[in-house]
């Protein structure tokens, strides 16, 4: 069927049997739908303090809450955030993208702002770049990338993300985290005019950087 040209994927005839289909996409055989393709969804938000980095939970109000979109209860968290964090949380239906984003050999950067209690040693760069080892986990972090952008402020690039990884790394240098903001997973990054709680749709493609004109920020009246 496939050779006589009788197949069609997303609206194209397509004659290679090697093509690759998944349940967001939609195929006709004969002109007849037998698969019709799921509607897959990214989004960004941009994560309050005090919000939990779940779907749903009985005592807090999470990411999820904060959407009104008509598939929300779809989607999943591409990562996580503690809760007293802010800043980006991406969410998709789409369970590849998220495992080609979290893929521990993809290394994807995420990008952290940070505000620390005491002041940043400056030895803390080259130990970030050293790595540290968790004994708990057995392991010895990545190489992380540290600015020093004022004596408490910091940059940090990681590309991994073990369990309250930043707090710890600042710990072992003797500075304690105030306040953590993640401003970007790979591409994607929290636009300049996105207030905390509110969400709008991304493009899955890993070459996309800033939002189009077109894209706007979405907020749930709910929690306005
Ligand atoms: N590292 C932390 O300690 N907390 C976060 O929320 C993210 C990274």
């Amino acid at each position: 069927m496939i050779a006589a040209g009788r197949v069609r994927v997303n609206g194209a005839v397509v004659r290679d049997g090697f093509y690759e289909v998944d349940r967001f996409t939609s195929v006709e055989v004969d002109g007849k739908t037998v698969q019709v393709g799921a509607n897959a969804v990214y989004l960004m938000v941009n994560k309050p303090a005090g919000i939990l980095s779940a779907t749903s939970d009985l005592e807090y109000r999470t990411v999820v809450d904060l959407l009104d979109h008509p598939q929300k209860e779809e989607l999943h968290l591409v990562g996580r955030l503690d809760r007293a964090s802010t800043g980006l949380v991406l969410l998709t239906n789409d369970g590849r993208w998220s495992k080609l984003l979290m893929h521990p050999e993809r290394n994807v950067p995420k990008v952290y702002e940070v505000e620390t209690k005491e002041v940043i040693p400056a030895e803390a760069v080259e130990a970030f770049a050293r790595g540290f080892y968790f004994h708990t986990e057995d392991i010895t972090t990545l190489p992380a990338e540290l600015e020093l952008l004022g004596p408490n402020q910091a940059r940090v690039t990681l590309v991994e993300g073990r369990y309250h990884q930043i707090k710890r790394m600042f710990h072992r240098v003797g500075a304690q985290v105030r306040s953590l903001h993640r401003a970007s997973i790979g591409p994607w990054r929290l636009p300049e005019d996105m207030a905390p709680g509110q969400w709008r749709e991304v493009s899955p493609e890993w070459h996309q950087l800033e939002g189009g004109n077109d894209v706007v920020n979405r907020v749930n009246p709910a929690y306005t």
